[in-house]
């Protein structure tokens, strides 16, 4: 396969995970599949347990080797097999080609180095040169994310670094080497509103300065209602839904995506109960029969809780795995 302007930038297809547990090889992404294109902004959505962060994690190979195998698909990059590479050429890619912003940020800076030296570091390991030119181009990011003075700043320890701004500093780190897709793994989640919204508006511009895609992984549909080109709904290791995210937002077509909605914090609607989805996200080892959402479901019916369903694709471009999204018209947010 050679990548043509039409190809996307990256194709997840069918990905199929197991995970080695105490209960043996347990299946935890189960045929995921979704495509990010050149400049796109893709969401990556659903509650805690869902599989964000293993299909964030497998598209750079950091999936752990000796606790997990592959039991299917392919993640297509640059017309390669992403899944099928050796560790060597995978080291070339990630922070290069493809960053990520992983989920704990604070772990992921070392308290013993200069924010300074970890961005700059990040910058030799790919593209080599002197300390001193990339210790100016750390400052130049770091400037670039908004962290006033950069200059100086860039000889500051994590600690001297308020959370919002040690967030900025992993994404300039993620930047640094001008990645062509971008992997961001909740990252405003610990952050407060203000700050959140501040992220959100930096990986725009930077989308529309540098033209890389964005996988943006959150819980929350509120965060990224501006952000989203597309998004990608995930339950209990299965894409259940993706759309344009105009089109989810107004009217979802799975009833799982019409629950996160409805949770979904109304702007300016102060003390409002929100209505949460019944039921928890079953166990990976435990995964009931047929829908897997149908447990949870209000509108299931029979045949839902008994006969397997697949990613059917709709008109627009959507794609739904749900057997009934034909009859049902569900709510969705103004
Ligand atoms: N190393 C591992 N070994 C076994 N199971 C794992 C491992 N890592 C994740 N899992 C399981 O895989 C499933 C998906 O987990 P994942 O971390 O991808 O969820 P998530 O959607 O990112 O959740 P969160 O919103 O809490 O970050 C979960 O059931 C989790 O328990
Ligand atoms: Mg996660």
């Amino acid at each position: 396969m050679t990548e043509s302007s039409g190809s996307p930038l990256l194709g997840i297809e069918d990905l199929r995970i197991d995970f080695a547990t105490e209960r043996g090889w347990t299946n935890v992404l189960n045929g995921v599949s979704f495509d990010i294109q050149k400049n796109q902004i893709v969401v990556l959505v659903g509650e805690s347990g869902s599989g964000k962060t293993v299909t964030s994690l497998s598209v750079l190979g950091l999936v752990p080797r000796a606790h997990s195998r592959k039991a299917g698909g392919h993640i297509w990059y640059g017309g390669r097999d992403l899944t099928e590479l050796p560790v060597r050429e995978l080291r070339d890619i990630r922070g290069n080609e493809i960053s990520m912003i992983f989920q704990e940020p604070m772990t992921s800076l070392n308290p013993a180095f200069t924010i300074g030296d970890q961005i700059a570091e990040a910058y030799r390991r790919h593209r080599g040169g002197k300390k001193r030119a990339a210790l100016a181009r750390a400052a130049e990011m770091l400037d670039l994310v908004g962290i006033p003075n950069a200059g100086s700043r860039v000889r500051d320890y994590p600690h001297e670094f308020s959370g919002g701004m040690r967030q900025r500093a992993m994404i300039a780190m993620a930047l640094i080497c001008e990645p062509r897709l971008l992997i961001a793994d909740e990252p405003t989640t610990a952050l407060d509103v203000t700050v959140q919204a501040q992220i959100v508006e930096l990986l725009m511009r930077l989308r529309d300065e540098t033209g890389c895609g964005i996988l943006f992984v959150t819980h929350d549909l509120g965060v990224v209602a501006e952000l989203a080109d597309k998004v990608v709904v995930m339950y209990a290791g299965e894409v259940v839904e993706t759309a344009v995210a105009r089109d989810l937002y107004i009217r979802p077509r799975h009833p799982y995506t019409e629950g996160l909605l409805a949770a979904m914090p109304q702007q300016g609607v102060k003390g409002q109960d929100l209505p949460t989805i019944p039921g928890r996200t079953p166990d990976p080892w435990d995964m009931p029969a047929g829908c897997r959402f149908s447990p949870r479901c209000g509108h299931a019916r029979e045949e839902c809780r008994s006969d397997a369903i697949t990613l059917r694709p709709l008109d627009d471009g959507r794609a739904c795995r749900c057997r009934r999204c034909g009859d049902l018209t569900l709510a969705g947010v103004r």
